[in-house]
């Protein structure tokens, strides 16, 4: 091969290079790809153990926020829940247990064979809505070393929305709470503290 021919093949190659480059360059004005604002589905998740939230919000009773609670919309707001668990009746456990009658049931015990986590099982009592509530806000906070990593609902209503929708998944749905009571009415009030029965609510 002379050195004529040799530049012919060079130049061939590096005239493909070139064109190569163009349909490159012309291929990303036409089809640029905006960048996505928000990824399409985001589980929350937490990484670390008992996180410290600089938060100062007013705990409102669970018996109070069901009385506001859609059952719709904790049902969407379940589908959260899905990643790890089911929810149907004989469902199977997955990364978490099946929670099919769930409120009122005992904590961390027959789901099936799953296996808790040894803070979990420590924990015991049962699953009432209050229980739920604080744990949904913030498992890993509540139960220190569970395995459920999910983040938590850290809003009242969507916590309320959920529970009132675990509620009906059962064959014998827990009745609602009551309405808090009204101040003047300790003996009503479920969980309330027995001592001091008129004290405004912190
Ligand atoms: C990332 C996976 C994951 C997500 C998402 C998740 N969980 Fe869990 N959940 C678990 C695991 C794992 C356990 C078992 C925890 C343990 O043993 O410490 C659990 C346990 C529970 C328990 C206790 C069950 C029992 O029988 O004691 C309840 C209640 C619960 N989850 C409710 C929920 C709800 C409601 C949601 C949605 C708002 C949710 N979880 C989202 C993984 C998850």
């Amino acid at each position: 091969m002379n050195s004529f021919e040799l530049n012919k093949v060079l130049g061939a190659i590096l005239g493909t290079c070139l064109v190569l480059v163009a349909l490159n360059i012309g291929a990303n004005a036409l089809f640029a790809t905006p960048k996505l604002t928000k990824p399409g589905y985001v589980i929350a998740v937490s990484t670390g153990g008992a996180e410290k939230k600089p938060e100062v919000k007013k705990e409102v009773p669970i018996a109070e926020l069901l009385q506001h609670a859609n059952v719709d919309k904790g049902k969407n707001i379940a589908k959260q829940c899905q990643a790890c668990h089911t929810l149907e009746k004989g469902g199977p456990n997955r990364v978490g247990p099946n929670l099919y009658g769930i409120v009122g049931d005992e904590r961390g015990k027959d789901r099936g064979g799953f296996n808790f986590s040894a803070a979990m099982k420590a924990k015991g009592g049962k699953w009432t809505f209050d229980e739920l509530n604080k744990f949904l806000t913030n498992p890993r906070n509540y139960i220190q070393g569970t395995a459920m990593t999910f983040a938590g609902l850290s809003r009242d209503d969507q916590r309320a929305d959920v529970i009132a929708y675990l509620r009906t998944l059962s064959d014998n749905p827990v009745p609602l709470p009551p309405p808090p009571a009204a101040p003047a009415k300790p003996a009503e009030a479920p969980k309330a503290a027995p001592a001091a029965p008129a004290a405004p609510a912190k």
